[in-house]
């Protein structure tokens, strides 16, 4: 039996697998405004989410039911054997015999991985700790090449915010480096600055999001602070109201120019930026269903 293919990193993808993958998400997209595409009757998505989550599980759901397929989901990790001290290892082999394919939520950098090597059925990664979010990764790239022509024309990206524990950026970095022309800043006080792994010679670090940044921003990421892990409070609340984007800075974009944001925010964009041409982080969260639909569709052999 051949091993199951799993989404674990954004490493994993080459320029030819990124251009087939933006190419089956527009076509699910197409299917999505028909109602879908039922390519995956009889076939069952199962959702551990070891960690709260809106868009990523939602939105895996929506795509395998969108697939023709269902949905087994654990939602709430307190009414599940982890609690009991059952270990992923032990979790994946059973639910993976439960279901074709399973999308992983998990606490802990390389967790996702780690499930992935004792699972029968392939492994989406929806996020592993501070580690990566591949399929984030992926509906952002989606979302940008739907506004850019990325890797045609030159391109700058700053990523803004906690760059340390945010996830989302260290997978979007990764996919965005593959590219001619994109230029990336990363802007954030250094206690949440981008690890050295995501960092390339041409990148620029900058602890202000300066107006010169703004300006020169085709896209500007934003990400939330991620309370949840800093190891200590005192840093997190020396940071924590770094940057809040409000309609005046958001102006300052170059004409085109797009925010960005995962989601959920936190207050760093105020909601009178929400019905600006640059808000583009609405959109972004939709784009989840067809890239998730042409995932699950790669991953089962559709
Ligand atoms: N962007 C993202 O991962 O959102 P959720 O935490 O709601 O899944």
């Amino acid at each position: 039996m051949s091993e199951p293919l799993h989404i674990l990193s954004a490493d994993q993808f080459d320029l030819a697998d990124l251009d087939r993958l933006m190419a089956r998400s527009a076509e699910m997209e197409k299917a999505l405004a028909a109602g879908g595409d039922p390519i995956c009757q009889g076939q069952i998505l199962g959702a551990l989410f070891y960690e709260p989550s809106t868009r990523t599980r939602l939105s895996f759901e929506t795509a395998m039911i969108r697939l023709g397929g269902q949905i087994i989901s654990e939602t709430d990790v307190t009414f599940s054997s982890a609690v009991k001290g059952e270990v992923i290892e032990d979790t994946i082999r059973i639910v993976g015999g439960y279901a074709d394919v399973v999308a992983i939520r998990t606490q802990h950098k390389g967790e996702a991985k780690l499930a992935a090597h004792y699972s029968p059925v392939p492994v989406l990664n929806g996020g592993d700790g501070a580690g990566e979010h591949p399929t984030q990764a992926l509906l952002d790239l989606y979302t940008i090449t739907k506004h850019f022509e990325i890797g045609q024309r030159p391109l700058t990206v700053s990523f803004v915010g906690d760059l340390r524990y945010g996830r989302t950026v260290h997978s979007l970095a990764k996919l965005l480096s593959q590219f001619e022309g994109v230029k990336i800043n990363y802007v954030a006080p250094e206690v949440i600055q981008i690890p050295d792994e995501y960092l390339r010679d041409s990148d620029e670090k900058h602890h202000e999001l300066s107006d010169e940044v703004l300006s020169s921003s085709d896209v500007i990421y934003g990400t939330r602070m991620q309370k949840e892990r800093f190891e200590d409070m005192e840093d997190f609340h020396k940071v924590k109201h770094a940057f809040v984007f409000s309609p005046e800075m958001v102006e300052k974009l170059p004409e085109g120019g797009k925010l960005l944001h995962p989601l959920p925010r936190a207050g760093e964009i105020l909601q009178a930026v929400d019905s600006m041409p640059q808000a583009c982080y609405f959109e972004q969260a939709l784009n989840g269903v067809p890239v998730r639909m042409a995932l699950i569709a790669e991953v089962l052999g559709k």
